[in-house]
């Protein structure tokens, strides 16, 4: 897939949904670093940090790196790959099938509320659906709600265990060792995750025809 379009029907901005380019990286390393230093992470990242990890994604043959636009501007990216990259996590769940793990989803805080995170994971979703993978997981802070609400509640995925982690969070300009408590989410890949994309992208997919 190599763009998808939508109509944001509120504010009637275009949205693009689309592959990442090398392009992009200055503007989303930007926004992924904003979006983490907000609660419940308060975290810290150099610039080189995420761009190792944004490139090391990108080398994993299987990985699905893609890029919300709302009108012509990157607005925010979901990352998902293979969860057997993820051993600590794959390691907790010991899942059936092949499993699509969402390493990342963020959104810059001016163009939330717009549906763009549940559109960028129904799409790399249906990609993955697509391309063989039968399962879902994600993980995400117990404070992090939209996460658990567009994977529970819309996609039928359910907690399967939690994890307790101390990070180091930046408050205030201060940095602290803080616990904090992780969820894992697995589950099928729905239909929905299919239906959901084709009916955002593709206007005939709600048309009825009458002649
Ligand atoms: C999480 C994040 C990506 C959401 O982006 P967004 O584009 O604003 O999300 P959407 O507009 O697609 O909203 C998705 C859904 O969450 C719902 N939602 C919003 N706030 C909610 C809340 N506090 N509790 C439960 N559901 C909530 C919305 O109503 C919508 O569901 P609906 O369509 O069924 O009504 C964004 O807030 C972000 O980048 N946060 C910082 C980084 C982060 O925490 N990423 C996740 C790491 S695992």
């Amino acid at each position: 897939m190599e763009a998808i379009k939508t109509s944001n029907t509120t504010t009637r901005c275009l949205v693009l949904i689309r592959v990442i380019r090398r392009s992009d990286f200055p503007t989303l390393i930007n926004i992924y670093r904003q979006c983490f230093r907000e609660p419940p992470w308060f975290e810290e990242f150099e610039e080189n940090e995420v761009l190792a990890d944004f490139r090391q994604a990108c080398q994993w043959p299987e990985t699905i790196f893609l890029v919300a636009e709302i009108s012509k501007r990157v607005a925010g990216a979901a990352i998902a790959y293979d969860l057997c990259r993820k051993p600590e996590v794959n390691d907790l769940v010991l899942p059936d099938g092949r499993v699509i793990y969402t390493a990342e989803v963020f959104v810059d805080r001016r163009y939330r509320g717009n549906g763009l995170a549940k559109i960028l994971i129904f799409s790399h979703l249906a990609l993955a659906k697509i391309r063989g993978f039968t399962h879902l997981a994600v993980r995400t802070s117990v404070d992090q709600p939209v996460i658990q609400h567009i994977f529970c509640d819309l996609l039928g995925a359910q907690i399967v265990t939690e994890q307790n982690v101390v990070s180091t969070k930046v408050i205030d300009g201060v940095a602290r060792q803080l616990p904090d408590r992780r969820i894992i989410m697995i589950g099928k890949v729905p239909e929905l995750a299919l239906s959901q994309t084709l009916r955002a992208v593709w206007p005939a997919a709600q048309a009825t025809i009458s002649l």
